[in-house]
C-alpha cells in the first residue's frame, strides 16, 4: 500500500522533493492556503481518508516556503474519528518515503499549566502517551526504524532551542512544556486535568503523539507546536466548546504562521 501511495503522489508532484513536513492542527490550516503550489485531496490518495472534522480541510499541499520544499497536511486523521492508529500515522510514513527529514507537528490543545493563556503557543519538549495505543504495535517495518525505538528525545532538543530563538527574534512569546495525548473526543473532566498536571503535563490534546512517535522511530527530526486554545477543564470556570477552540486558534494564527515560516528558514 505504501508504495502505491508514494507512486501516485510522486506522479502528481513531478520531481518536487519535500524535505520538511508539516501537520497543521485545528484552525491552523491557513498556511496551506497561503503557500500552495500543488495540492492533492485526501480522497484521491490511496490509504488516506477524507477528513471529517470542522476546521480541517483534507488535502496534502506542496509548496516552497522560504527556499525549502515543504509538504503540508491540511487536516489530519484523528483516532477519535474512528480511524485505526495505523491510519492516523500512515501519512507520516508516506512523508518519510517522500524524503522528509524534519516534521513540524502542530495541534490545538488545552492548557493544563495555569500560567498559560488562550492563544499562547507552546513548544513541545516531551509528551505523555495516554491514548492507550501505540502506533508501532505490530510487525516492525525494519526499513523505517528499529523494533524498540528510543523515545528519550522525540522532540529534537536543538530544534526546541531553534524554535525558542526564532520566537524571541520575532517578538513572539512562547511557552514550552509537556503535551499529554488522550483519545478524545470528549474534553477531559477537571479530575482528569488534575491527574494530567500531577503526571507532569502542561497541555492536553487528542493528537500529535502517535505521529511524533512514528516520525522519531523513522529517524525524522521532530518539532511540536501546540496552540493553547483554552484553559483545560477546571483550570478556569469557562466551559469548553470546539467553536471557542477554533476561535482561539484563529486569534493565534498570524503569530503561528510567522513562527513556522521563520523556523523553516532556519532548518
Ligand atoms: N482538551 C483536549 N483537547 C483539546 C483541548 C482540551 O482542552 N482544547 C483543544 N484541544
Amino acid at each position: 500500500m505504501i508504495e502505491e501511495t508514494v507512486d501516485l503522489i510522486k506522479k502528481k508532484i513531478q520531481g518536487f522533493n519535500p524535505e520538511v513536513g508539516i501537520i497543521l492542527g485545528s484552525g491552523l490550516g491557513e498556511l496551506a492556503e497561503e503557500y500552495c503550489d500543488i495540492s492533492i485531496d485526501y480522497k484521491d490518495i490511496p490509504g488516506f481518508e477524507a477528513s471529517t472534522v470542522k476546521g480541517h480541510k483534507g488535502r496534502l499541499v506542496f509548496a516552497e516556503i522560504n527556499g525549502k520544499n515543504v509538504v503540508m497536511m491540511q487536516g489530519r486523521f484523528h483516532f477519535y474519528e474512528g480511524h485505526s492508529i495505523k491510519k492516523v500515522v500512515y501519512p507520516v510514513k508516506i512523508m518519510k518515503k517522500l524524503g522528509v527529514k524534519t516534521i513540524i507537528i502542530t495541534n490545538a490543545a488545552g492548557g493544563v499549566n495555569s500560567s498559560f493563556n488562550p492563544s499562547d503557543l507552546m513548544v513541545i519538549t516531551d509528551h505523555i502517551n495516554f491514548m492507550g495505543q501505540n502506533p508501532l504495535i505490530g510487525e516492525n517495518e525494519d526499513s523505517m526504524g528499529v523494533r524498540f525505538p528510543d523515545m528519550s528525545e522525540v522532540y529534537t532538543p536543538e530544534y526546541v532551542e531553534l524554535v525558542k530563538n526564532v520566537g524571541n527574534d520575532a517578538g513572539i512569546d512562547l511557552q514550552e512544556g509537556v503535551y499529554m495525548a488522550l483519545t478524545g473526543p470528549s474534553y477531559e473532566t477537571p479530575a482528569e486535568v488534575r491527574m494530567a498536571r500531577t503526571l507532569g503535563a502542561d497541555a492536553v490534546g487528542m493528537s500529535t503523539v502517535p505521529e511524533a512517535m512514528v516520525a522519531a522511530w523513522a529517524g525524522m527530526k521532530v518539532i511540536g507546536i501546540s496552540c493553547i486554545c483554552n484553559s483545560a477543564a477546571g483550570v478556569s470556570t469557562v466551559g469548553l466548546s470546539h467553536e471557542d477552540v477554533i476561535a482561539a486558534a484563529e486569534k493565534a494564527k498570524n503569530k503561528f504562521k510567522t513562527l513556522v515560516v521563520e523556523v523553516i528558514k532556519k532548518l
